[in-house]
């Protein structure tokens, strides 16, 4: 289906892709926050993990009002993180070791620091400078946001500026935080510009973008008050008038264009774009990723899917469907910068229930730790034999749990605040990564002091305490990456097993001879199949049989 690139099966549509988010991967400068040059200083560990691409959270000049979402200056780094140079540095050496480079794209806002935002301000009602974002006058007496949307990191979507006569003034939209304007895509220079954008770091070589809430750039004509009954933040099935409407998809028509122009003939060097789309049904996400759109979107859905057989069953039936149908890779994806991650989610109590964005804190139910990681390393296990791409979030390969008892003190999602302090936010999933277990913050930077404590387990899950150590975690991130990608696993075909309720099974067949994954998701340990030997297992099989919450992967044996 792609136009552009003459290999059989080009790298985006099995590559697995890890998420750094720059302030908490690794920190050179001992500021406890994590920059480009410790970027750089560590990228022989992905080398070494054997993932195709890393996918850098936005390092970009920003007040960090968002941990870097909410962009001042979408063509410079922030002295936060390191310059221009560095940034260079970094791609080139990424390249050098063979790894390829996405960076995020946040085109739905810009900070309220932008030029742009900075000139709405000062300009009047009805000015140029104000059509760029979404100025509205109030209702009623002007008093009353002009409609009833809510704020993803709640209270309303709307701020009132103060006019430069000093009047109470207009009300312009955001989604997200107060500090993070919603552009207006109706106005061709919004347009333009952001394209010029993606031209920029794609001359300085990078492979790709992350597109930041890629459903949500257009909104319904009029800007028409939601139907709360449809919680927004939680339900965003393309009935709400600020999600997936129609025009985005014009949007990434042009933007494939634009990319497409990059391929080189006779080379697997295409230039990639992947939606971050919280859009339902799969037929509508499915639509992002048609021949002449994006090459990719998170597959959200299987994030979500509850530790259970059946569930897991449709959700992967289904999201294969959907994708293939516009001839698109699926992605995969458990764990993220927004989300609590899979070792803790999945040790919950009922790991049926969903929790995403709300953040686990110190009173509330804790996770069984022990669960949790043996849920996660099964739940990868069975992830990475899936055809597709896969996306890994930073430390997920340690195992690392969410950090739940951070004191809420040291919070700085804007979401704790936002909500009245009805939800934790992000910050869990957000602590620097512990690299080695002696050293000051755990090998993160030279300072003691990162910008998140580290909670007393990340000690024993160091890179340096697991590296070698043949039941751990990395190593078995080591294991499964390098069999899926000697035996490409991700350009295979699926088909299901039916061995019990409680199992999810299936051989990937293709070159090389057939795979059989098998999932136990019941409570007691089962048989393996008769005449196969095991590649890899995501834990020690007990006395040959396959304990509750462990995935293997096998091969006819002989
Ligand atoms: C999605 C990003 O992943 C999240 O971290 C951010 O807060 C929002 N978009 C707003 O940009
Ligand atoms: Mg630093």
């Amino acid at each position: 289906m792609d136009r552009t690139t003459p290999v059989a099966h080009p790298w985006w549509r099995d590559a697995v892709i890890y998420q750094v988010y720059p302030r908490s991967w690794a920190d050179s400068d001992g500021d406890g926050i994590g920059d480009l040059p410790g970027i750089t200083s560590r990228l022989e560990h992905l080398a070494a993990l054997g993932v195709d691409a890393l996918w850098l959270s936005p390092f970009y000049r920003s007040p960090q009002h968002d941990a870097g979402y909410d962009v001042a200056d979408f063509r410079d780094v922030d002295p936060l993180f390191g310059t221009l140079a560095d940034a260079d540095r970094l791609v080139e050496r990424a390249h050098e070791l063979g790894l390829r480079v996405i960076v995020d794209v946040v085109p739905n806002h810009t900070s309220e620091e932008h030029r742009w935002f900075q000139e709405a301000l000062a300009s009047p009602p009805g000015s140029a400078a104000r059509a760029r974002y979404l100025f509205r006058d109030g209702r009623g007496d002007g008093s009353e946001p002009p409609n009833n949307w809510p704020s993803m990191f709640g209270g309303p979507a709307w701020s009132r500026v103060t006019e430069a006569d000093g009047s109470a003034g207009q009300w312009y939209l955001h989604l997200f935080d107060a500090s993070q304007p919603d552009l207006d895509w109706n106005r061709p220079e919004v347009r333009e510009e952001l394209e010029s954008v993606l031209r920029f770091w794609l001359d300085r070589g990078v492979d790709g973008f992350r597109i930041d809430v890629a459903h949500g750039l257009v909104k319904a004509p009029g800007l028409p008050d939601t139907d709360l009954t449809l919680d927004p933040l939680r339900d965003p099935t393309g009935l709400q008038p600020m999600w997936d409407q129609p025009g985005v998809h014009d949007i990434y028509r042009s933007w494939r264009r634009l990319v497409d122009e990059y391929a080189v003939e006779g080379e697997d060097a295409d230039r990639v774009l992947c939606a971050e789309a919280w859009v339902e049904p799969a037929e509508a996400l499915a639509r992002y990723v048609r021949p002449d759109e994006l090459h990719q979107s998170f597959n959200f859905s299987f994030l979500l899917t509850p530790w259970r057989a059946d569930a897991l069953r449709t959700s992967i039936t289904e999201s294969l469907a959907q994708a293939g149908a516009v001839g698109a890779p699926q992605t995969w994806v458990l764990s993220n910068h927004d989300v609590v991650r899979h070792a803790s989610r999945l040790g919950r109590a009922d790991a049926t229930e969903v929790v995403v964005t709300t953040g686990i804190g110190a009173d509330d139910p804790q996770p069984d730790a022990a669960l949790g990681l043996r849920r996660a390393r099964a739940a990868t296990a069975l992830m990475l034999a899936l055809p597709g791409s896969a996306y890994l979030y930073q430390g997920e390969e340690l195992g690392l749990p969410d950090a739940t008892r951070l004191p809420d003190d040291v919070r700085q999602d804007p979401t704790w605040e936002r909500s009245g302090h009805a939800e934790r936010g992000r910050d869990g999933c957000r602590v620097p990564v512990p690299w080695e277990a002696e050293l000051p913050s755990l090998g993160f930077g030279p300072g003691d002091d990162p910008w998140l404590p580290q909670p007393p387990e990340f000690a024993a899950l160091a890179v340096d305490r697991q590296s070698g150590a043949s039941d751990s975690t990395l190593e078995l991130y080591r294991t499964l990456l390098r069999e899926r990608r000697d035996r490409r696993l991700g350009v295979r075909a699926l088909s299901w097993l039916d061995l019990a309720d409680d199992v999810v099974a299936f051989d990937s067949a293709g070159e090389g001879g057939t795979v059989r994954v098998v999932a136990n998701l019941g409570a007691a340990p089962i048989d393996l199949p008769a005449g196969f030997g095991v590649i890899v297992a995501s834990g020690p099989l007990d006395d040959g049989r396959l304990p509750p919450d462990m995935t293997v992967w096998l091969r006819p044996a002989g």
